[in-house]
């Protein structure tokens, strides 16, 4: 369903009853990237997905928006839905919203699940790749980002054992408006770094990397989890950067096991 929030209609896949858990995708991708997780909560939970505002069904912006915007798009969404409280989760981008939300309402969110996902400001080199992606986006259309991201989300393995993964995936990336991809370039690029964040973290917080992910590699995710006091640190086998997808059944032995003990 779509709701209005103010200067635009986001589009958000809502599934079951029970506490809130609202899961935030990454970049270049939409709520799909969530349906094992929203299978597999569904049963127990109010299991909430949106399409971040530019990205999926969501309207595109108009005139730039910041990772702020993402943020407060998602409380005003809590806002319309009725959700006082919930289980917040940030899948890589999708974590860079998670921070700004815990700097903005931090007492609106019982647990916190970062997965792929790092604190760290962009830097000079970064930046300026993001601003090449922004060009690219402008002249080859959403298949830039694909083709950009496809080698990073799943290991060389699973892109040959699994083609039908690639497929869907494509076909999600593929389905993106290029400009919306543009805002969320530029938003992660000037983000805010969240370093300084880590220590106000008191909910519980379930932290999961992917062996061979190279965008947010364990190691820094795991100094990541050692600055949150309440934080279990896991790593995914076999996996690269879109341990969500590329292993559902380990990503979801955690997350039910964690929400269960989190929202006991
Ligand atoms: C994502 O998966 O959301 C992006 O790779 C994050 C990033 O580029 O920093």
């Amino acid at each position: 369903m779509k709701h209005h929030i103010i200067g635009a209609e986001l589009f958000v896949e809502e599934e079951g009853q029970g506490a809130p858990v609202i899961l935030l995708h990454g970049f270049p991708l939409d709520h799909r990237m969530w349906a094992s997780q929203v299978q597999a909560l569904a049963p127990h939970y109010r299991v909430i997905t949106p399409d971040l505002r530019g990205m999926g069904q969501s309207d595109v912006p108009v005139t730039n928006i910041s990772i702020d915007t993402y943020a407060d798009d998602i409380l005003t969404l809590m806002d319309k839905m009725g959700i006082q409280k919930a289980a917040l989760g940030g899948f890589s981008m999708g974590g860079y919203v998670a921070f700004a939300l815990l700097r903005k309402a931090p007492s609106r969110f019982t647990s916190l699940i970062l997965a792929n996902t790092r604190p760290e400001a962009d830097g000079q080199e970064a930046r300026k790749n993001r601003m090449n992606m922004a060009v690219s986006l402008y002249d080859k259309g959403a298949a830039a980002a694909k083709d950009a991201m496809l080698p990073k989300l799943l290991t060389e393995q699973t892109r040959q054992d699994q083609p039908a993964l690639v497929d869907s995936l494509s076909l999600v990336m593929e389905s993106m408006a290029a400009e919306g991809l543009v805002h969320a370039s530029l938003a992660m690029a000037f983000r805010e770094d969240s370093v300084d964040l880590l220590s106000t973290i008191s909910v519980p917080t379930l932290v999961i990397a992917g062996e061979h992910d190279a965008v947010a590699p364990p190691d820094v995710m795991n100094k990541m989890a050692d600055q949150i006091s309440d934080a279990s640190f896991h790593v995914i086998p076999g996996a690269a950067h879109l341990t969500p997808m590329e292993n559902p059944e380990a990503f979801n032995v955690l997350l039910v096991e964690f929400l269960k003990n989190a929202t006991a």
